[in-house]
């Protein structure tokens, strides 16, 4: 399966991924994470996209197409499918995956849109916490973890509120356009975000087991 997760900052499309991953074996190509992991080696992609990050901007398109047309040729994808999350946020990302998809001979089988009400998010992203170990995402009070050490986990540098108040505005403003232009080809398919995490995945999890 080919598929899309798409939602403002914070609507739970990293751990809905998660879980995709984990029941469907699709490959999880998160352009959020590509960039967190290139800032974190120093790189040159890394350095340039932290200064777009740090304000809650997007990292410029080319920069993206590039690194999503890269992952998405990559041998893997033809045997396991993928799973993007956070690509496409702009139009002219989603013009450029249609193209890059086309020349590659794949094509998506759904959008998975997390709706979710914007006054929820700053609290979403303020208690979020990520294990230093595993990479794994939790929530301080919607899904903390099982023996919570302070030291063992960090917050991510662009969930303060002053960066996620740009970051809504941003993807607010960029997301709709976006979805319509899945929509009109059928794909797109609406989940309510704002129910426990278990009932979000079992809402997707009927979704993509009609769609498999
Ligand atoms: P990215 O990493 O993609 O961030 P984002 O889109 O802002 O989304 P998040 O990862 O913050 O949220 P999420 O939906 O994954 O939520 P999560 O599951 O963690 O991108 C970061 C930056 O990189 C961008 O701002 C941009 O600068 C750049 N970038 C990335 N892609 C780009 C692109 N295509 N083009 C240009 N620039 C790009 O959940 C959040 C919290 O809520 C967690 O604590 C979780 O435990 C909790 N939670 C989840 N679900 C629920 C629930 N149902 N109920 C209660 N709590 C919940
Ligand atoms: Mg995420």
């Amino acid at each position: 399966m080919n598929l899309l997760i798409m939602g403002l900052p914070g609507a739970g499309k990293g751990t809905q991924a998660a879980k995709i991953v984990e029941h469907f074996n699709v490959a999880h190509i998160s352009t959020g994470d590509m960039f967190r992991a290139a800032i974190a080696n120093q790189t040159e992609m890394g350095v340039l996209a932290k200064s777009y990050i740090d304000k809650g901007e997007l990292v410029p398109d080319q920069v993206t197409n590039g690194i999503v047309k890269e992952r998405l040729s990559q041998d893997d994808i033809k045997q396991t499918g993928f799973l993007l999350d956070g690509y496409p946020r702009t139009i002219e990302q989603a013009n450029a995956l249609d193209q890059t998809l086309a020349e590659l001979d794949l094509a998506l089988d759904g959008v998975i849109n997390i709706e979710v009400d914007p006054n929820s998010l700053l609290e979403r992203l303020s208690g979020r916490i990520i294990h230093r170990q595993t990479g794994e995402t939790f929530h301080k009070v919607f899904n903390p973890p099982a023996d919570y050490k302070e030291e063992d986990y960090y917050q991510r540098e662009d969930d303060k509120p002053e960066t996620v108040k740009r970051r809504l505005d941003v993807n607010i403003a960029q997301g709709q356009p976006i979805i319509e232009h899945y929509r009109s080809k059928g794909l797109v398919h609406d989940i309510q975000g704002n129910q426990d995490i278990n009932d979000v995945f079992s809402a997707i999890e009927k979704v993509l087991t009609n769609l498999k």
